[in-house]
This record gives structure tokens, C-alpha cells and sequence, in this order.
């Protein structure tokens, strides 16, 4: 695809058109029926697709890219086909499968909405935005996403790429992610979509943000609508927009203690609220930045929260993790039990090639990932 800069955009307009909407309705449409990508989701343009599919992949698109979402949406309708079959399945068989996709509340309240469907609504998913926003986790951009791509109603949706699209046709200067300026985006959300093939017209503007419309390098030479953005008309289109200043993420240290056993390590169950709630860990110490533990307090905490006397603990790896707001130095130690009891309610011993069964965020998959490594090469 062509990049903007080499399709020179006109000279400034001092009085740039404002986009047309029916005309700009049909040529995106017309561009999504030959451009769109085919997803395991997606019905073909002008056909219904499942709900349920549309359902679990508004919930898995929701902070991930496309491309990794498709094997894990394949692998999760596999297990659970139906959503009287999710609304059925054990919490921990729900997380497993979203093992490694991060962001688990999502999982979470995916699970409590089949609940409520099937409880509530005799399995149907709902078909209106007012009734799906009384689902779990169903926020404005979700409820918009299902009623008009699963059953076709005039529902407009925002998510981040159609915010883009909008603040540029639009030339919109003030911060994307103000309350004014979110407000002002979903009214022309709202003015723009068709009532005719509103879901393909809501996935357009989507895929139009995703393959084109791009936040740094925007392929203008590629856009079924560039002649009518007012970005592209006033010649900097990547200038746009604006996002407020962000807060920086707050750091912290999570301490990983490998505790090992006549061939077991101890794995425990996270507190059921807060970050990672109800997944499994090796034990964790969880500090501030600066604070440096040294094996002395390791080995302390080990035998006051566990009970148990262990070797002189070994650094074994370090690595950053980043989420939403945090960015999280993980240190990983390893130790071998000497005596003592586990505590009852301690957690668990297991085998590193015996935890299929345990949901474990992705820094504890890699500290397992390390330790299975080093344990083969011998160390
Ligand atoms: N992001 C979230 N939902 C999407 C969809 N249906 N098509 C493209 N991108 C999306």
C-alpha cells in the first residue's frame, strides 16, 4: 500500500469540504466488501453472523490485535460452542482458555453474561443496545458492536481506529480521549451510520482504522475517502489527533520464589480481587521499585508466610512486564525446601509439566518457561 506522503496531499483548503455522508457511507462500504479481512467471526458482507461469535469476539478484541485473537477465538468456540455451554463451564476452564491473552476480567465477565443470558433470557443473546448494556462488561462500544453487527441495528460504535478516522475527516484539534471531544465522536458516530448494513458499515470504519487509516503512517493513496478528510486536505493528516498527556505507569517488583521439592515446585492461587485475581503463581513478594530484597528477607518471608526453611535463595532471572499501569520488575528465585511444613491453605506442589490445569498470567508462564529451561540444560 502507498504511503501518504507519496500521494502528495492537495495544497490547504481554506475552506476544506466537510465529509458527505451518503457519499461517503457508499464508497467505504464499497471498499469493505473488496478489501475486508476474512475472520472466523465475520459473516460475509450483507449476511448475519452467530451472535455468540460476535459476542466473544467484541470481549476478545477489546485491548488485542486481530491477528492474535483468531486462534484464541477458534480454540475457545471449540471448547465452548454455545453460550449455554460457557454459561455451564468452570471458572478456571474459562481462564485457561484465555490463558495468555491477558486483560482476564474480560474472560471473567464474559462468563457472568452467558450466566445472565441463559438465566434471564432463555440463552438468546440480547438484540438491542439498551438490554446489552445490562450485561457484564457490556460498555457503549461493546452494546453498539453486537446490535449492529450481530442483528443489524442502527447502533453507532467509538473504539480507538473509528476515533482516528473521525478526528481526521473532521480535522478535530482538541485531545481524542477528552469527555467533550468523546462525546462530540459518537454523536458523529451516531449521524454517520447507515440503517442499511450498519454492522458492515461499524466494521468498515474499524478495518478502515486498522489497514489505512493508520496512526503514524496513514496510507492515504489507499483511502476510498480521502477527498472528503479534512486532514488530507490540509496536508498533515498523521497530525492528527491529539491525545491528552498520559500518567506514566507506576513501578513496582514482583519477587518470584521457585520453591523446589523432591521434583515439585509450590504454586498458589492469586486473591480472588485486583490484578491476576483467581489465577495461580509460584509465591510472589510484591514490593515498591526501590526496595531491594535480598535473599535474607526472602528466605524470612518464606518461612513466616509458609512455614518452611529453605536454602539461601538464588536470583535465577529478571525481566519488566508491562501492563495498563503498572510496569513490573519480575525477579525470579530459585530455592530448595530443606524441612518445615507447608502451611495449610498454602497452595499446591506440582510437577512444571503437570500444570496444564492452572491459569497462570503470562510473567509466571515465563518464569516456568525459564526454570524448565534451565532444569533440562542441567543447572
Ligand atoms: N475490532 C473490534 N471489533 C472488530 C471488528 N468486528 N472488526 C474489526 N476490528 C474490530
Amino acid at each position: 500500500m502507498a504511503k501518504c506522503s507519496k500521494s502528495t496531499p492537495p495544497t490547504p483548503s481554506p475552506t476544506p469540504t466537510p465529509p458527505a455522508p451518503q457519499k461517503l457511507r457508499r464508497a467505504l462500504l464499497k471498499w469493505y466488501d473488496a478489501h475486508h479481512r476474512h475472520l472466523p467471526w465475520r459473516a460475509e458482507p450483507g449476511q448475519q453472523p452467530d451472535p455468540y461469535h460476535v459476542f466473544v469476539s467484541e470481549a476478545m478484541l477489546q485491548q488485542t490485535q486481530v491477528a492474535t485473537v483468531i486462534d484464541y477465538f477458534n480454540r475457545f468456540i471449540g471448547v465452548f460452542p454455545s453460550v449455554a455451554a460457557l454459561a455451564g463451564a468452570d471458572e478456571q476452564n474459562v481462564l485457561r482458555q484465555w490463558q495468555g491473552l491477558g486483560y482476564y476480567r474480560r474472560a471473567r465477565n464474559l462468563h457472568a453474561a452467558a450466566k445472565q443470558i441463559v438465566d434471564e433470557n432463555g440463552g438468546r443473546i440480547p438484540d438491542t443496545a439498551e438490554q446489552l448494556l445490562k450485561l457484564p462488561g457490556v460498555g457503549r462500544y461493546t452494546a453498539g458492536a453486537i446490535a449492529s453487527i450481530a442483528f443489524g441495528k442502527r447502533e453507532p460504535l467509538l473504539d480507538g481506529n473509528v476515533a482516528r478516522v473521525l478526528a481526521r475527516w473532521h480535522a478535530i484539534e482538541q485531545p481524542i480521549d477528552s469527555p467533550a471531544t468523546q462525546k462530540q465522536l459518537w454523536l458523529l458516530a451516531g449521524q454517520l451510520v447507515p440503517a442499511k448494513r450498519a454492522g458492515d458499515f461499524n466494521q468498515a470504519m474499524m478495518e478502515l482504522g486498522a489497514l489505512v487509516c493508520l496512526p503514524r503512517n496513514p496510507l492515504c493513496g489507499d483511502c476510498p475517502v480521502a477527498t472528503m478528510c479534512k486532514a488530507y486536505q490540509q496536508g498533515v493528516p498523521e497530525r492528527l489527533p491529539v491525545k491528552l498527556p498520559r500518567k506514566l505507569p507506576k513501578p513496582v517488583q514482583h519477587h518470584v520464589i521457585a520453591l523446589h521439592r523432591g521434583g515439585q515446585y509450590l504454586f498458589q492461587q492469586r486473591p480472588s480481587r485486583g490484578l491476576w485475581s483467581n489465577m495461580w503463581q509460584m509465591p510472589t513478594v510484591e514490593d515498591a521499585p526501590k526496595r531491594s530484597q535480598t535473599n535474607i528477607h526472602i528466605k524470612q518471608w518464606v518461612s513466616q508466610h509458609l512455614g518452611l526453611n529453605i536454602t539461601p535463595p538464588k536470583q535465577a532471572a529478571q525481566f519488566a512486564h508491562q501492563t495498563t499501569h503498572r510496569t513490573i520488575g519480575f525477579i525470579c528465585w530459585t530455592a530448595d525446601v530443606e524441612s518445615g511444613r507447608l502451611r495449610p491453605g498454602r497452595g499446591q506442589w506440582r510437577k512444571l509439566d503437570k500444570i496444564n490445569d492452572l491459569p497462570l498470567p503470562n510473567p509466571q508462564r515465563r518464569v516456568v518457561q525459564i526454570l524448565t529451561k534451565t532444569s533440562r540444560s542441567g543447572h
